[in-house]
């Protein structure tokens, strides 16, 4: 099926649809992007997205080309248009395209920024892996210092996705100074006895949407949450280990650099939190 795009203010074919070789995205990765998953039809929390959007462009002193109520409006059009009932909408907003390749950012008055989505249809609640778990290997973090904020230069992210298949595995978690960060597209926990342990909000880290739904949930279900640095070899000897992100919720990791953790098979608090963290943001889902 030929899906409809929403490129610059037009609805278009995904054939169809262009933007310019001087879009800086392009040219120096100089665009932010968000993806907001979507289950029966509806947004899962919409609103985390869309505050999170905000603070990446401000701050990179990029302008929103679309007010709050308008992304919704695109992002709902594009649901319907393209028949999605489970899936996500990947977003991009970019500095725009100057009319050449410039290191200054253009006036922001001139060079308008430049605003695309797509819809991705994704199997969200029958995950196959969740049944399994993944496996990850753990690789050092080169990435840039402001992790914090969502941009597309995803590079290294990618080239950790790739070291991890060529070493048979799903994924990486990325460790600076000793300390796990986080993985290549999604926020990384372990689990001692009832206690979720994850690694504090700050630059070195992307500030997931799924990660914040998930430590409410977690208290709320009296699970204990302690916000801290782990490394690899704690990882390691956990009872349990998972990953969170729009695109996998909450998923379990069962084996480290080879290590198996835990019985080696998804543990029950991850398989518990993913159950409460579905049926919750359903009920919130627009
Ligand atoms: N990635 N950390 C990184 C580096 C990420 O790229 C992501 C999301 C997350 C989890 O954030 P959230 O819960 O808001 O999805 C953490 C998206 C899904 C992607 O790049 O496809």
């Amino acid at each position: 099926m030929t899906r409809t795009v929403y490129v610059n203010g037009e609805y278009v074919p995904e054939t169809e649809a262009k933007v310019s070789i001087f879009d800086r995205a392009f040219l120096m990765a100089d665009g932010v992007y968000e993806v907001t998953s979507v289950i029966d039809g509806k947004l899962v929390d919409f609103e985390g997205h869309a505050v999170r959007l905000e603070r990446s462009l401000n701050e990179l002193e990029m302008r929103n080309p679309v007010t709050k109520d308008e992304l919704l409006q695109i992002h709902r059009d594009l649901i319907e248009k393209n028949d999605l009932t489970e899936g996500g909408i990947y977003l991009q907003i970019t500095r725009g395209a100057p009319a050449d390749r410039d290191f200054a950012w253009p006036n922001p008055d001139e060079t308008p920024s430049g605003i695309v989505l797509f819809t991705f249809a994704k199997n969200l609640v029958e995950m196959p892996s969740v049944k399994t778990g993944i496996k990850v290997i753990s690789i050092e973090d080169i990435r840039w210092g402001r992790r914090d904020i969502k941009t597309v230069q995803l590079l290294y992210p990618s080239m950790g996705k790739m070291m991890a298949k060529k070493a048979g595995c799903d994924d990486a978690w990325m460790v600076e100074d000793g300390f796990v960060t986080e993985g290549t597209s999604n926020n990384a926990y372990i689990v001692k006895g009832n206690k979720i342990i994850t690694r504090a909000l700050s630059n070195d880290i992307l500030h997931g949407i799924t990660r914040a739904a998930v430590l409410r949930f977690a208290a709320e279900a009296q699970m204990e949450v302690e916000e801290r640095n782990f490394t690899i070899e704690e990882a390691q000897a956990a009872d349990e280990a998972f990953i969170t992100s729009a695109t996998t919720f909450v998923q379990p990791v069962v084996e480290i650099d080879g290590a198996q953790v835990g019985e080696g098979v998804p543990g029950k608090l991850a398989l518990r939190l993913r159950e409460i963290y579905i049926e919750e943001s359903m009920k919130t889902a627009v």
